[in-house]
């Protein structure tokens, strides 16, 4: 069977593996031959193709990014785009497509498989913010990178005396920084499914720091906002799937913290380097378990489905069930467990 790949939408940790996986099961296993689409949903717009096989794919377990690149292109926002991912399929002779990718990349999925293209979904993100799958791969990384910023972090805000407010990841989720958060001791944890009160965060502070320390980490989600006021943005300027650059809430939070209780505070914006570099091992597996089970899918007939983790078993959910739906974090973890070691907005 001749199997096509993509990675599309922002990149992160465990992409490769999956690559892997599937190449290598489908040669070895299922005699298949495996072509990459590169650069997401552009490279099969364009018909930019590259063979792939078990032996280049040998080395690449452990490899951050891609190796088929990404982009954020939507077919169907595309003039003609559909029919071309349609014309390319055909031209060479793609029987089955996985897409590899966030909400944006598998809605697309979900509509070319409801025209009747064959195509499997494989969901990624650092976000975390898929539904039906409990974790997506690439999120435990980022929140060991994340985790690890925080600690080092920590050792210079004690030397000085300083809040220490650091911006992370995860678009409308704050599913990074509770988890980074937790992990890291952060003193307050600020995410887009809980506004917070800045006048109550820079309080709570004034009283941690007049009781047992004279310094803190806060961790702000790059989607977190004020009670009364708006999510911050980088850019109004819209990507192909509608969305906008988001990132700048925690300059307002730091100068806030600072004119509102005199200390010194300073600003740390993580950015992509939560999505670069090695997966961790834990992001290897799922990723490597997804791969499997994508071509598993398109040998057993599937069409319309992603994998997922549930119970800790991959299963298969139709795509739409993914992307309907935002997994915001869970009530319950942020209230309980962040809450009784650290203060929450409110
Ligand atoms: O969805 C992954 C993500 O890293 C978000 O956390 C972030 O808001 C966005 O992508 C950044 O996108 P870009 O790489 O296009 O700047």
């Amino acid at each position: 069977m001749r199997v096509g790949i993509l990675t599309g939408g922002g990149d992160c940790p465990g992409l490769n593996a999956v690559i892997r996986a599937v190449v290598t099961k489908g040669e070895r296993q299922y005699g298949d031959e495996v072509v990459g689409f590169r650069n997401g949903w552009a490279g099969v717009m364009e018909g930019d193709v590259m063979p792939l096989d078990a032996e280049r794919c040998r080395d690449i377990l452990p490899l951050g990014g891609t190796i088929l690149g990404t982009s954020r292109a939507n077919p169907y926002a595309t003039e003609g785009g559909a029919q071309a991912v349609r014309a390319t399929l055909q031209r060479e002779r793609v029987e089955a497509l996985i897409a590899v990718g966030g909400d944006d990349t598998l809605s697309v999925a979900g509509q070319l498989a409801a025209e009747g293209v064959i195509v499997l979904g494989v969901p990624k993100t650092i976000d975390n913010d898929l539904g039906v799958t409990e974790v997506t791969f690439g999120f435990h990384t980022a929140v060991q990178t994340a985790t690890e910023a925080i600690d080092r972090l920590r050792t210079t805000a004690e030397s000085h005396h300083r809040v220490m407010v650091v911006e992370v990841m995860g678009r409308d989720t704050g599913w990074i920084a509770t988890y980074a958060g937790i992990a890291g001791g952060a003193t307050e944890i600020l995410i887009p499914e809980e506004p917070f009160d800045i006048a109550a965060v820079s309080e709570r502070l004034r009283a941690h720091h007049g009781r047992d320390t004279s310094s803190s980490v806060v961790v702000v989600a790059e989607g977190a906002r004020p009670v009364d006021g708006d999510i911050v943005v980088q850019s109004d300027q819209r990507d192909a799937f509608g969305h906008v650059r988001l990132g700048g809430v925690g300059r307002l939070v730091a100068d806030e913290i600072e004119a509102r209780t005199g200390f010194e505070t300073r600003l740390t914006v993580l950015g992509h380097v939560q999505r670069g570099g090695t997966p961790t091992a834990f992001d290897r597996v799922l990723a490597t378990r997804f791969g499997i089970a994508a071509i598993d899918a398109v040998h057993d007939g599937h069409s319309g489905m992603a994998a997922v983790l549930q119970a800790g078993q991959i299963r298969l959910a139709p795509i739409a069930d993914l992307t309907t739906e935002t997994k915001v974090v869970d009530r319950t973890l942020y209230e309980t467990v962040a809450g009784a070691l650290v203060s929450l907005p409110g």
